[in-house]
């Protein structure tokens, strides 16, 4: 009995030994694959995988980077679930996915980002909710109120079929949330932007702003600019996407203030990224096609109300008429490194948003004053001292 009971056991081991040594391997190489995601980083590789300091894959996508206090905030859509198939006949013609929130992760170097979980949450069970899943959800922004102390986030809301075309604004006490989310509206309803000439006042006028005066312009993509005197503008997209709005906030940032201008009229532009460099005002920006790349806009305006003028595309080399495969999402001035700016795109994976990746790309200036994206495999941000010989040479 005894011996039936050992052979069995010896049996058991025998068969359980290619399991244990297949499980032993399987962990070898779990275990080898999770290190590789938690590499720290010391570089940009724009286009691949980027993962968090838990090895998951970061998604915050369409999103724009807030530093304080020593610390960077990446505030992004975060895209999870299926992709709904594009309804060819609808003019938006593009995939969308349930709304689940907007996500934010943190970094003191760029590189290493800590994921800080949903800022701002979806209301999956209130149907009539701007953020319930069924809507739109894209290119959350968050602004710093220095004067009231309040982190401001700004984010494009949008019905399924994206006609509602409104912004949405929340708040919080601090930079990782939780936001408490106040409306949605469409901006400057009952006023006429700065440059709206007689005609395109007078009762009966058909142009697309005099139609939406009483309810409010359509907003979809945009983005928030604080200026150095604390102002606060709202850059979106209007008149069904054919012309930019400028907007300028109420002080504490809740809301537009009933100033705006047009600016790049019936130029069809999106995805806004605006920034400051030597006293000048820049938007880089994209054409309306859906998810799919196209190539680069870029303005300068010495006033940030306008007007703006057109300068060409950045992008230079190969795919530069794709800005390589990617859209527009933030230009971010580097603390500490004078001069230097970080171009935000996403590459956009419209039958997998949850896939799309990054592209973080060097924004340069040329000794003329031109600006010039490049692509590049990987690259790091240059030391104090480099970018400020840059931009002495400038
Ligand atoms: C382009 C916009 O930039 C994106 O944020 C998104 O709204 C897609 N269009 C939808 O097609």
């Amino acid at each position: 009995m005894e011996s039936k009971k050992f052979s069995l056991l010896f049996l058991r081991a025998k068969l359980a030994r290619p399991g244990a040594l297949l499980l032993a391997v399987g962990l070898i190489l779990f275990a080898a694959h999770a290190a590789d995601n938690t590499l720290v980083r010391n570089q940009f590789t724009p286009g691949q995988i980027w993962h968090d300091t838990a090895g998951q894959p970061i998604n915050a996508h369409g999103g724009g980077i807030l530093f304080h206090k020593g610390i960077y905030y990446w505030y992004g859509e975060a895209k999870s679930g299926r992709t709904f198939l594009p309804d060819c006949n609808k003019s938006w013609g593009g995939t969308r996915v349930d709304v689940t929130g907007v996500s934010c992760y943190s970094s003191t170097n760029l590189y290493n980002w800590k994921n800080e979980g949903l800022v701002l949450r979806a209301e999956p069970k209130s149907p009539e909710h701007d953020l319930h899943t069924s809507k739109v959800l894209e290119r959350p922004k968050v602004i710093y109120n220095r004067a009231t102390k309040e982190f401001v986030m700004w984010m494009h809301v949008d019905s399924q079929d994206y006609a509602a075309a409104r912004t949405g604004v929340a708040v919080s006490t601090k930079p990782t949330g939780p936001f408490r989310y106040l409306e949605s509206f469409r901006p400057d309803a009952g006023v006429w932007p700065d440059n709206a000439t007689d005609n395109e006042k007078k009762p009966g006028a058909t142009n697309t702003f005099a139609r939406d005066f009483q309810k409010g312009q359509m907003a979809r993509d945009l983005t928030v600019f604080v200026d150095d005197d604390g102002k606060a503008y709202l850059f979106y997209a209007s008149e069904e996407n054919a012309t930019m709005h400028v907007s300028l906030l109420t002080p504490d940032y809740h809301h537009t203030a009933g100033k705006y201008a047009r600016i790049f009229i019936g130029r069809s532009m999106e995805a806004p990224a605006v920034f400051k460099r030597a006293g000048k005002y820049y938007i880089i920006a994209s054409g309306c096609t859906a998810w799919a790349p196209n190539a680069a806009r870029m303005g300068v305006a010495d006033s940030i109300l306008g007007p703006w003028r057109e300068l060409t595309n950045p992008c230079v080399g190969n795919d530069a008429d794709k800005t390589f495969f990617a859209q527009s999402a933030f230009v971010l001035p580097v603390p500490g490194r004078e001069n230097f700016f970080v171009f935000l795109a996403d590459r956009w994976n419209q039958w997998n948003l949850p896939e799309s990746r990054y592209v973080w790309l060097p924004l340069e200036f040329s000794a003329t004053g031109d600006a010039v994206l490049s692509w590049r495999d990987a690259w790091q941000l240059p030391d104090s001292n480099q970018s400020l010989r840059a931009a002495a040479q400038n």
